[in-house]
């Protein structure tokens, strides 16, 4: 599926949104987002999840049940809520799939937010009537974006500092950690990393940590100490690691450079607190396009 507008672009002009237009979407709409979601059930690591478009006020065994987001949300007539069993890597291939169907949500002009915390997660197992072993690691509202942000949400906000993002040093590094990947600008080859630093995490904490060793990115996570425990049986961060992941790959492909995906044992490169996730490799003939320039 393409995107029509650059992804680079979506992923520049991409915010959670949390004030919608009440008005809902047309059901052309509505059948396009559908068609979205049945497009993306597996994931890298062979996660396979089930997302569905949920009205707010969808009926349980006859009754009316509004969907609870503890005011964070105002205005949204729909939801995307995806199930998954429980196994390994779960949240990260979640995280990978819900990104990349809400960059397409976007490219369709609508907004989303991702919510991991402020919506009743037992209320929604209800609606969907999941069993024991699923969970639902997060949702987003889709709809149009109200014209105006409220004032709520402006303070939610800058709570996170939403608008902030770590600079590159802190992020990115050159074969070990310490040594910060140096780059001339945020164009070429390094251009997933720049769309990696720009990607929405929970409560703004951006763990992600990549090193780069010759045509390999290592992708690691430095975690939050004590956070996530609004979400039990949830990682939250791992959700984090799988939106760099889409990004990353969304932005390779666009830019010609073709690669995968790959747990690799690659000995030494460790840091206290920070944990290896997962590799991107690229392909042999695309490694002489990747000087730090290019
Ligand atoms: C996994 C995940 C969970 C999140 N959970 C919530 C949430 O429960 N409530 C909320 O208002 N925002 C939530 N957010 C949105 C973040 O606060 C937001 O992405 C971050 O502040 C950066 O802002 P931006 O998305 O506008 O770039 C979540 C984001 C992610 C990635």
């Amino acid at each position: 599926m393409e995107f029509k507008i650059p992804v680079t672009q979506l992923i520049r002009q991409r915010r959670s949104v949390r004030n919608y237009s009440p008005d809902g979407m047309e059901p052309d709409m509505e059948r396009q987002v559908r068609e979205v979601l049945d497009l993306h059930t597996e994931g890298p690591m062979g996660n396979r999840v089930a997302f569905h478009l949920v009205h707010r006020k969808s009926a349980i065994a006859g009754q009316k049940v509004k969907l609870g987001t503890y005011g964070f949300i105002k205005g949204a007539q729909h939801f995307v809520a995806g199930e998954v069993k429980i196994g390994t890597f779960t949240e990260l291939d979640f995280g990978y799939l819900l990104e990349k169907i809400m960059l397409y949500l976007v490219d369709m002009g609508l907004g989303t937010c991702w919510l991991g915390g402020t919506f009743k997660r037992s209320e929604l197992a209800d609606i969907l009537n999941t069993s024991e072993d699923v969970v639902i690691p997060a949702i987003t509202p889709v709809g149009y974006p109200a014209p105006s942000m409220s004032r709520r949400e402006l303070l939610i906000r800058k709570g996170a500092k939403s608008d902030q993002r770590k600079p590159w040093n802190e992020l990115f590094f050159d074969g070990e950690f310490g040594k910060p990947l140096q780059h001339m600008d945020n164009e070429g080859s390094l251009l997933p990393l720049e769309m990696v630093r720009l990607a929405p995490s929970a409560s703004n904490k951006q763990p992600w940590r990549v090193v780069r060793s010759e045509n390999n990115f290592h992708f690691y996570l430095n975690r939050t100490p004590g956070y996530g425990g609004f979400a039990p049986n949830v990682d939250i961060q791992h959700i984090d690691m799988g939106i760099a992941m889409a990004h990353f790959e969304l932005s390779s492909w666009e830019l010609g450079i073709e690669g995968s995906w790959k747990i690799m044992d690659h000995g030494k490169v460790v840091k206290k607190g920070t944990e290896y996730i997962v590799s991107w490799q690229t392909n042999d003939d695309c490694v002489s396009n990747l000087s730090p320039s290019g």
